[in-house]
């Protein structure tokens, strides 16, 4: 249960996997609780030119300046509409460079699916940041707020161990709750310089990023007591997902680690976490405490 959300295990895809809302359904077969497509933008967008997207095996991670490139909310709209029968575990990630682009995909998603994730923090789309700026933020999510019949998370950009980092990153997310947001998601892909993207850039994503989203979803926990988190970043098996849901997590969203894993990876990560929670005796993922067993 995340934000009034029942889902069947609170292992979800995380917003990139299905930009265009392709295969969500096939996202859920493969065991996920649920599935966020998007990043969906107004127009269509080619995204950064490529090379794009390069793949560390070694530290099983991934390194991407994709640039939300995507067939526009027209598309995403029409498939989500054929989901209708599933949307109580789908996610809509919508963005843009300016509030009317934003809303205007806020409005048309949010009948489609379950919750509705704002995407603020995508470290490849010039324009975004300025979803930084409290009070720009706290405009786009009261317009929101005054509209919305259902969660809206705010993705949030990743902070580092420095005190200022932390302090205006949970300003972003206080102004956002005081705004309306019902939860956050912790967090987006850490941004890296790497000359081997056309950009020069990217967000780095998978496994070694995963200790900073432990320590993230434990400092947001503790300053936002209360409001949905979904940690996201790094998630590469169940005792992560353990770890996670125990310094605070409702939920947990993962991309890199499926690449990976390949497709039975959702229902293995389902399975271990299961007897896990028998070993421990919890009935449900609320009971979820302390160090993962074995
Ligand atoms: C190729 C790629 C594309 C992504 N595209 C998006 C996106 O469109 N919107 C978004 O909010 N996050 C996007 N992400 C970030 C993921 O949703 C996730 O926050 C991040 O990868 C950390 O999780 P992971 O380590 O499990 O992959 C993307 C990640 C990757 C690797």
């Amino acid at each position: 249960m995340v934000a009034g959300l029942e889902l069947p295990s609170p292992v979800g895809a995380a917003a990139g996997l299905d930009k265009d809302c392709k295969f969500l359904k096939p996202l859920l077969d493969l065991g996920f609780g649920f599935a966020t497509g998007g990043t969906v933008t107004l127009s269509a967008r080619p995204g950064n030119p490529k090379p794009r997207l390069i793949r560390d095996v070694q530290r099983r991670a991934v390194i991407n300046a994709m640039g939300f490139p995507g067939a526009g909310l027209d598309a995403a709209e029409r498939r989500l509409r054929s989901l209708a029968v599933f949307s109580s575990q789908l996610l809509a990630s919508v963005s843009g460079t300016i509030e009317e682009e934003v809303l205007e995909c806020h409005a048309r998603l949010q009948p489609l699916v379950a919750a509705v994730e704002l995407n603020i923090s995508s470290p490849n789309t010039a324009g975004l940041r300025i979803f930084h700026e409290p009070a720009r933020l706290r405009g786009l999510v009261e317009a929101i707020a005054r509209v919305k019949d259902r969660p809206l998370f705010v993705k949030l950009p990743p902070w580092s161990r420095d005190a200022e980092a932390r302090r205006v990153a949970l300003l972003i997310a206080d102004t956002a709750v005081s705004a309306g947001a019902d939860g956050f998601i912790v967090s987006n892909t850490h941004p890296v310089e790497d000359a081997r993207l056309k950009v020069g850039r990217g967000g780095l994503s998978g496994a070694p990023i995963f200790e900073h989203t432990v320590r993230m979803v434990a400092e947001a926990r503790s300053a936002l007591p209360g409001v949905a988190i979904i940690g996201c970043g790094g998630v590469c098996s169940a005792r992560d997902v353990w770890e996670l849901m125990s310094v605070g997590a409702d939920a947990v969203q993962l991309y890199t680690a499926l690449i990976y894993e390949g497709p039975s990876f959702p229902m293995r990560i389902n399975r271990d976490l299961l007897e896990m929670m028998e070993q421990t005796g919890a009935k449900s993922v609320r009971e979820i405490s302390g160090w993962p067993p074995g």
